[in-house]
């Protein structure tokens, strides 16, 4: 049936005189990402005759790098459309394709802040898809059991983790814990880190001008904070997980709280989930009472490679995809938060997803992580930060002499400049 639905398609694209050709673009597929690209996919394949193949990638971001990094260094043509994080721009994009003219009328559309931060040297390597923010996700049927508020602090997130758990524990649930996180030593863990880090008070590693800030005391009083966490509300196996094991917990109804991205949300919602209608969604806590709610800015951004045997073609799927009518799809669908302020207005994913427009705060003042500072280095920045965090998690260090060695190793990367 489908491949008849392909012939006709391509026939009548072909009668109109266009070429159709078969493309290829690289989905991620944490939860239903790879499911909910492909409906995507195949209706812009089924509008324009062209045939789309979906590569899917691994799930831990920094592993999907490494192999983007294999493919585009060979100039490899195996893949047209890359997926590319918010921290990638700097580190990749001399491969993509500049989509400044072809997009001209859609770029006014996408906040103006992501269009900057996929601009680089003044080309615009990719257009913005979704947009990601950390947030707390919380069992609100156990807090109303427990008589208790929504944790404002981390302070108050670990005391009442703890009544939970035990509570839960004593009921019988031997395997319940208090928070679960992404704490595997990857991209995941930077994000979640530099939140409690920024919550403190401690800055965001790098700062904007360039400068290496992480070893500072409040810092040190981030991670000694979540290193407390680790093996009493949380469990030893998160120093394992990336977003889908935490999830994996959380959504079987095995802990009280969990970080992770927007995308969580549809699905502990969704018709199988044990925890339909019990779940809450907040801002991440602060860090103290003097702290501030902080939440990494993520998301994810489409790109045209430049070794791509179609570039118009696999613009055109890009521009189809990144468009509003898809990013409200999306949003309805998957709980993807849209790169287009107007859509935050939209009753229909407000419906779907009420804390897109109700946290849109925490979207605009989300904490960016220092990439376009550092730009291709940015990874090796990531890397010995969440490197050195691990470490203190483990318990492998303290976190003052961790973050010291961290500033020493970051200066060595700075020697030559952050950008060479
Ligand atoms: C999500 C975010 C991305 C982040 C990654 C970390 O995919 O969109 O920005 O780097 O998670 O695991």
């Amino acid at each position: 049936m489908r491949s008849l639905m392909t012939v006709t398609c391509l026939v009548l694209a072909l009668g109109t005189g266009a070429r159709a050709a078969e493309i290829s673009i690289s989905c991620s597929a944490l939860g239903q990402e790879y499911e909910i690209c492909k409906q995507g996919v195949d209706a812009w394949a089924a509008k324009t005759g062209n045939t789309v193949r979906i590569v899917s990638t691994p799930n831990s971001a920094t592993e999907r790098l490494a192999l983007y990094q294999q493919l585009l260094a060979a100039g490899a043509s195996d893949v047209d459309v890359f997926q590319i994080d918010v921290v990638w721009p700097g580190i990749l994009g001399e491969h993509f394709i500049d989509l400044k003219d072809k997009a001209k009328d859609q770029i006014g559309q996408h906040f103006p802040t992501i269009i900057q931060n996929n601009t680089v040297d003044g080309k615009l390597v990719a257009l913005p898809w979704f947009a990601d923010a950390g947030l707390l996700y919380v069992r609100q049927d156990l807090l109303d059991k427990y008589g208790r508020p929504m944790p404002q602090t981390w302070e108050d997130l670990t005391e009442t983790a703890r009544i939970i758990q035990e509570g839960e524990r004593k009921a019988g649930q031997k395997d319940f814990w208090g928070y679960v996180w992404q704490g595997r030593a990857y991209e995941g863990l930077t994000a979640n880190a530099l939140e409690w880090v920024a919550s403190y008070g401690g800055g965001t590693i790098v700062d904007d001008k360039g400068e290496i800030t992480i070893n500072n005391p409040k810092a040190t009083r981030a991670l000694d904070t979540a290193s407390g966490w680790v093996g009493k509300i949380t469990p030893e196996g998160t120093l394992n997980y990336t977003e889908e094991e935490a999830r994996g917990v959380f959504q079987a109804g095995n802990a009280a709280f969990m970080r992770n991205w927007p995308y969580a949300w549809a699905l502990a919602q969704g018709g199988d989930s044990p925890i339909k209608g019990k779940v809450g969604i907040a801002q991440l806590p602060k860090g103290g009472p003097d702290g501030r709610n902080a939440a990494t800015l993520g998301g994810q951004q489409l790109a045209v490679s430049k070794y791509s045997k179609h570039p118009e073609i696999a613009a055109d799927l890009v521009l189809y995809l990144t468009g509003p009518e898809e990013q409200k799809r999306r949003a309805i669908a998957g709980s993807f938060n849209p790169t287009i302020p107007a859509l935050f207005e939209d009753a229909d994913i407000r419906k779907a997803a009420p804390f897109i427009g109700e946290l849109l705060t925490v979207f605009t003042n989300a904490v960016a992580r220092p990439a376009a500072v550092t730009g291709d280095n940015y990874n090796k920045v990531s890397s010995e930060f969440f490197n050195t965090t691990h470490q203190v998690l483990s318990g492998r260090s303290a976190p003052e002499p961790a973050l010291a060695g961290l500033e020493r190793d970051l200066k060595r990367i700075k020697r030559r400049g952050w950008k060479q």
